[in-house]
């Protein structure tokens, strides 16, 4: 059953008002829900009868306005109650039995260790009540939580906690009140025998706000990074946005079973434990980050989700892309912003590019989907935030602010669509979005080639950018997109020019232009030139697009050294690197040359007191294996990994004195520090020691080792540990065993850490990787009901090692399509998403295309697979 954007209709009824109360238990829970219904008036008259979303749920008993309804009145669908001939207006009384325990979807009420927990977006609330389970029904909801007071001593749920009491038989009732209308997807309740680590937070205008963080016991300890990131995502988005918090509290707890990252639920922000839990011994900077981020973006979503919400799921990214652009930001502003677009610009074409170029692109708003779960997406997200971005950088920050505020202020308690953010930056911004708005509805990544010419005589330079996007399945024809296009020209000692367009009188500052594309072809003349300058194309990224144009390889090497936009020189390093990497793998006896090694060289010398070495770092980085394999016509596996370990190892040998200068220079302090300073200093050194454990001398080994046994903290201990795995045993002995187990043996009780431990092993470059992985499933360890753990073994290995996983022999394509059969029945999200890897067959030769469309095929053929698995893998083959 496809569901269409152009087929949306209002809700024939809608819900004021739901009196929910719970009686928990971890086998079996008694729901009864006191539901205000009336009918619509903005819709259309239906057959008479109501229906309520509703699915795995044992109806005991329902009521219309206190009369008991006999069984001729309504009808139990698998996925729905059906009620025949209601009033206008009416109370609807229903009490349903859920099994909790039994749920291993990890959607709707379901058990994580001894705690109760709720994910209900996109539509797991049907699977608690009978309810209209769509964004567009917005709801106050009064919830009451009775439970055994010894094993569920924390009650939490939306809103306002109103009273607790102790029952005489030794229960506890909580009672909680949201006094802000919501979409059920936004419904969440929490029971456990959780600790609080506490906090308060004074919002702008006065009011005090208690901050708790609820976690198992053991875990009070690493809950200060998360608080701290969540009170400066507070006060953050007060001062850019003029936003603040609106309840008398605000929660979070963090779970060790969830399906994805985090859930902005009303004042009970869900997490995955993954994205809360830190120590400087437990989690590795880019842990630390991801928290930070991801705080940011649930708290942000109070909002850009809650207060706004989506007039249906086609709209996911107008709360999706914008809040992912308010935590990209929020986080620039608290670190290094030139290396968060890099890592943001990395992510994005790593991730989205692919989609976008895959069976499975769509729009930043869909069309049509089969499973929703399965357009929680890159496009949805990422690119859903640079399209933002574009906005963003289009009105400037004084219009973007007057539009943020106007939307804000326009539609608050409303459920809305990107459209009507659109129309708002139009209107704040006085400008027209109407070409814009195609970034909306089409999909495919824009192509720009760029080609350029000069002039001698006259002085001007010429720069010919022609626009097309490749068809996507559904859309093959493509129309002109509106790009914003941020352009520098340098002289020839490197200093940017006055960009100054033929017919301007003045010339304005040297610096960066922006070029506003809209034509299939557009031609831009430039004058006032004393010789012919090198372009610096797509400032800062200035649109989600893949610029092509004829670089040689010193204007590269020069971009790389001298352009003033920080994004364009890393982006300059990676061109250079990918280029060679290509080169390497076409011609396998091909040596590095040298002016590539000076170049690296010369970038390593730049690690003085005030370098920022995080953006060193960023530039010592080569581009992944499966990023390579984007660049490539048919992907070329081990040719691939041959050429980069060929290319890492040359580095390691011959700069070798320059690398073991920057680890000298680099030394990690006794004191530890999170600063952004400490980070970039870390990130470089590990950096250089990845380089000088390709060639390894004993001393080297020696060194990492050392790294590895100091333990100073799970950065520099998982970059050694990481070296000693992947390292020839030839060079390293028996080193990357032993350390593996010594850290099994240091971690095997925290989960968190025990997931890199699994990773680690999935992403080892070594022969016998995958009759590792296959032993690892036996590991008592292990578990298919953890989606962390599955991620860590099978998604590192099937995403993270594209060498083993796409060997010839098809192992790795077997192996993943048995797991993906053994999950879908247990949890249909994490069996779908694994699936990614696969939807890529057509980059590969014909060999691996014929092994892996196979799996897909054998997947196709099980009866009864989930929605999930079903529209990936149809689709993937061609057939939806
Ligand atoms: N809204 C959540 C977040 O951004 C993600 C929820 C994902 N849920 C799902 N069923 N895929 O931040
Ligand atoms: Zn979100």
């Amino acid at each position: 059953p496809v569901i269409h954007l152009k087929d949306y209709r209002p809700p024939e009824f809608l819900i004021d008002r739901a009196a929910l109360h719970f009686d928990l238990g971890l086998e079996e829970t008694a729901v009864h829900a006191e539901l205000d219904l009336r009918r619509n008036p903005a819709a259309k008259r239906g057959d008479g009868d109501l229906y309520l979303d509703g699915e795995h749920l044992e109806l005991l008993e329902v009521a219309l306005d206190d009369r008991t309804l006999p069984p001729a009145e309504y009808e139990i669908r698998e996925d729905a109650l059906v009620v025949h001939r209601v009033p206008d207006r009416f109370r609807l009384r229903t009490r349903v039995l859920i099994r909790p325990a039994d749920n291993t979807a990890l959607e709707g009420l379901y058990v994580s260790g001894d705690m109760l927990c709720t994910q209900c977006e996109a539509e797991g609330f049907r699977r608690i009540t009978y309810f209209i389970d769509r964004p567009d029904v917005m709801t106050r909801f009064s919830v009451a939580l009775a439970a055994d007071a010894e094993r569920f001593p924390v009650l939490l749920a939306n809103g306002n906690p109103v009273g607790e009491e102790t029952l005489e038989d030794g229960r506890k009732v909580a009672r909680w009140d949201d006094p802000f209308p919501k979409p059920s997807y936004l419904f969440a309740v929490v029971a456990g025998d959780l600790a609080a680590v506490s906090d308060r937070f004074t919002t702008l205008s006065g009011r005090e706000v208690p901050l708790n963080i609820y976690v198992e016991p053991e875990n009070t300890d690493k809950c200060d990074h998360a608080m701290r990131s969540l009170k400066a995502a507070m006060r953050w988005d007060e001062e850019r946005y003029g936003r603040e918090y609106d309840l008398d509290v605000f929660n979070i707890v963090a779970v060790s079973h969830f399906n994805m990252g985090a859930m902005e639920n009303k004042g009970l922000n869900v997490f995955n434990a993954k994205y809360i839990l830190a120590r400087p011994d437990t989690a590795t900077d880019m842990d630390f980050a991801g928290i930070e981020g991801v705080v940011a973006h649930e708290y942000f979503h109070n909002w850009t989700g809650n207060r706004i919400t989506c007039r249906d799921w086609f709209q996911l990214s107008l709360k999706e892309g914008f809040t992912v652009y308010r935590d990209q930001e929020f986080s620039a502003d608290q670190s290094s912003r030139g290396v968060k677009r890099i890592e943001d610009v990395r992510m994005l074409r790593a991730r989205q590019f692919p989609e976008d170029a895959g069976p499975m692109a769509h729009p930043v708003r869909p069309d049509s989907y089969i499973e929703i779960n399965n357009f929680y997406t890159a496009t949805v997200y990422e690119k859903g935030a640079e399209v933002v971005r574009m906005q963003a950088n289009l009105l400037g920050p004084e219009r973007f602010r007057k539009g943020t505020d106007l939307y804000f202020e326009r539609f608050d308690g409303q459920a809305v669509t990107t459209e009507d953010f659109v129309r708002c930056m139009e209107e704040a911004g006085d400008i027209d979005l109407s070409q814009f708005r195609r970034w909306y509805a089409q999909a495919g990544t824009p192509v720009l080639e760029c080609a350029d010419s000069f002039d001698a005589h006259t002085g001007a330079y010429t720069l010919e950018i022609r626009q097309h996007t490749p068809t996507t399945p559904g859309q093959s024809t493509k129309l002109p997109l509106q790009i914003p296009f941020a352009v520098g020209l340098l002289d020839a000692a490197g200093a940017d020019l006055p960009v100054q367009l033929d017919g301007e009188t003045e010339a304005p500052a040297p610096g960066t232009r922006m070029l506003a594309l809209r034509e299939a072809v557009e031609r831009f003349t430039f004058v006032g030139l004393d010789a012919e300058p090198v372009p610096s194309l797509l400032r800062g990224f200035s649109a989600p697009v893949i610029v092509r144009y004829p670089y040689t390889d010193a204007q590269l090497t020069f971009l790389m050294a001298h352009d003033s936009d920080g994004f364009n020189r890393w982006d300059a390093a990676q061109s250079l690197s990918v280029r060679l990497l290509l080169e390497l793998v076409a011609e396998s006896d091909k040596p590095v040359p040298e002016a590539y090694i000076e170049a690296v060289g010369r970038a390593l010398k730049q690690d003085d007191a005030d370098a920022d070495q995080a953006l060193l770092a960023e530039v010592l980085t080569l581009p992944s294996e499966s990023y390579l394999g984007d660049q490539m016509t048919v992907v070329d596996v081990d040719g691939i990994h041959r050429a980069r370990e060929q290319l890492a190892a040359a580095i390691g040998e011959q700069l070798r004195d320059a690398l073991l200068g920057v680890l000298e220079r680099n030394q990690e302090p006794v004191e530890y520090d999170l600063s952004p300073a400490a980070m970039g200093r870390r990130a470089l050194r590990n950096a250089a020691l990845g380089y000088l454990m390709r060639a390894p001398t004993p001393d080297i080994v020696e060194r990492c080792r050392a790294q590895f046994e100091a333990g100073h903290n799970m950065t520099d201990v998982i970059a050694a540990l990481r070296c000693l795995v992947d390292a020839d045993p030839e060079h390293v002995g028996d080193a990357g065993e032993q350390a593996l187990t010594a850290f099994y043996q240091r971690w095997a009780e925290d989960p968190l850490v025990l997931d890199k431990w699994f990773g680690l092993q999935a992403q080892s470059s070594r022969p016998d990787t995958l009759e590792r992985v296959e032993g690892l499933l036996e590991h008592p360890k292990f578990t298919l009901t953890n989606p962390n753990r599955v991620r860590a073994l099978i998604g590192a290995f099937a995403v993270g090692n594209p060498l083993r996983f796409h060997a010839v022999d098809g192992a790795g394509y077997r192996f993943l399509a048995d797991r993906i059969l053994e999950l879908d029945p247990l949890n249909p999200q994490i069996a779908s998403r694994l699936l990614y890897p696969m939807t890529r067959w057509r980059r590969y030769d014909e060999i691996r295309q014929a092994l892996i469309r196979a799996q897909l095929e054998r997947i196709l053929e099980v009866e009864g697979l989930s929605n999930d698995v079903y529209e990936v893998v149809s689709k993937s083959l061609g057939q939806e």
